[in-house]
């Protein structure tokens, strides 16, 4: 299918699809609502599936992948599917290695130095990640019309803050040591992860997500100026190239622990979307950011624990905060792995009662 086509197939679904509305700047009442991390281990029927097959088998196998990011759909109706994969699948196909282990999370031999950059190959990326454009096109067919299909990757910072330490990390040592005391080399990262995100986001455009969310979780480590130049500076240039070829496609940014930086990072970078992490007054940034920028969250995910009526009365105080202004109903940071399926039924039932 040629760009033009698959336009003009959108313009005519766009109606029926609220939560796509909401991230093209439209106020829909009640705010359209998924979540982050809503394919995960607190559902029994996603822990089934785990003791199949490992963690980047279930990535890069499209029947799983699809299986697991419908699953949290089939069950609560989410006005989104965000396609079970992982922001570490990049690195991965450039050839870093990757495994995760339990009570641990990613592990990866650290990139430290130039001849470990020159052993990665951006070159093998699209071949690499084409099992994932595969899961994106099954998905498109099978998701009922009124989902809005959701691709991602993390931010260029974030992906290198796990390459450089190897995973994850408590005080980020040897990525802030490269930025002081190899800036070069520093630099050389970003922009191979900047373009390679770019294109990849592009390819699953193209395989048929309808709008892509950049994950920069370590983005809150950064002080002001340092924020600009690998926060706000690689995002502008990731926007600005998946914008060339795919002007009609919403892009949702989260620049995590952003603080006051968040205005600055939704003016300059171009996103359509400003996803706000939990601390974040999402009323207070509405005054802050143009009108025509949606807002997604923040709804703190130890209340969605936690559940009970606190939940439902946060949950409302939330959404009507911000009635009037285009907004995404979200949480601040991902479903936690011990919350209780039922409290996922609450929370949809609570924001779509008006
Ligand atoms: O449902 C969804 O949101 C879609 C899939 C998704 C996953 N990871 C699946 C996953 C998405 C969007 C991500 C993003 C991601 N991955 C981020 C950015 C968001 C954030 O949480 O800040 C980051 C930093 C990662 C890296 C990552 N992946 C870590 C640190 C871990 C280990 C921690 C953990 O929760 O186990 C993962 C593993 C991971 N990614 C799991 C899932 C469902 C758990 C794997 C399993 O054991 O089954």
């Amino acid at each position: 299918m040629t760009q033009q086509q698959s336009g003009s197939l959108a313009t005519q679904t766009i109606r029926h699809k609220p939560l796509l509305r909401a991230l093209k700047g439209e106020a829909v009442w009640p705010p359209p609502v998924w979540l982050m991390r809503q394919a995960g281990r607190y559902l029994p029927e996603f822990r089934a599936m785990r003791e199949q097959a490992d963690f980047l088998t279930r990535c890069m196998t499209p029947e799983i992948a699809v299986e697991l990011t419908i699953q949290p759909i089939r069950r609560y109706g989410m006005d989104g599917a965000i396609l079970f994969s992982d922001i570490l699948i990049l690195p991965w196909a450039m050839g870093q290695d990757l495994r995760f282990e339990e009570g641990r999370g990613p592990v990866m031999t650290p990139i430290r130095d130039e001849a470990d950059l020159a052993r990665l190959d951006e070159g093998r990326v699209m071949e690499a990640v084409s099992p994932v454009r595969e899961a994106l096109r099954r998905l498109r067919v099978e998701l009922p019309a009124e989902i809005t299909l959701l691709g991602f990757a993390g931010s260029p910072f974030t992906v290198a803050c796990y390459m450089v330490e190897g995973g994850s990390s408590r005080d980020f040592a040897h990525i802030r040591a490269m930025m002081q005391q190899n800036p070069a080399l520093f630099d050389k990262l970003m922009a191979m992860l900047t373009r390679s995100t770019a294109e990849m986001l592009c390819g699953q455009i193209e395989a048929g997500a309808e709008a892509v969310m950049l994950f920069d979780s370590w983005a809150g480590i950064l002080p002001p100026e340092a924020f600009r130049r690998y926060v706000i500076e690689p995002t502008k240039q990731i926007v600005a190239h998946i914008r060339a070829r795919y002007p009609d496609v919403p892009l949702i940014g989260f620049p995590r622990l952003g603080g006051v930086m968040v205005t600055e990072y939704a003016e300059k970078t171009g996103i359509n979307t400003l996803a706000l992490d939990t601390v974040a007054d999402m009323a207070k940034v509405a005054e802050m950011v143009p009108p025509s920028v949606t807002l997604q969250g923040n709804l703190d995910p130890m209340i969605l624990l936690n559940g009970g009526e606190a939940l439902q009365e946060e949950a409302r105080r939330i959404r009507d905060s911000l009635k009037g202004r285009p907004h995404v109903f979200n949480l601040g940071h991902g479903v936690i792995k011990t919350t209780p399926p039922e409290h996922v039924a609450t929370l949809v039932e609570t924001i779509r009662s008006v």
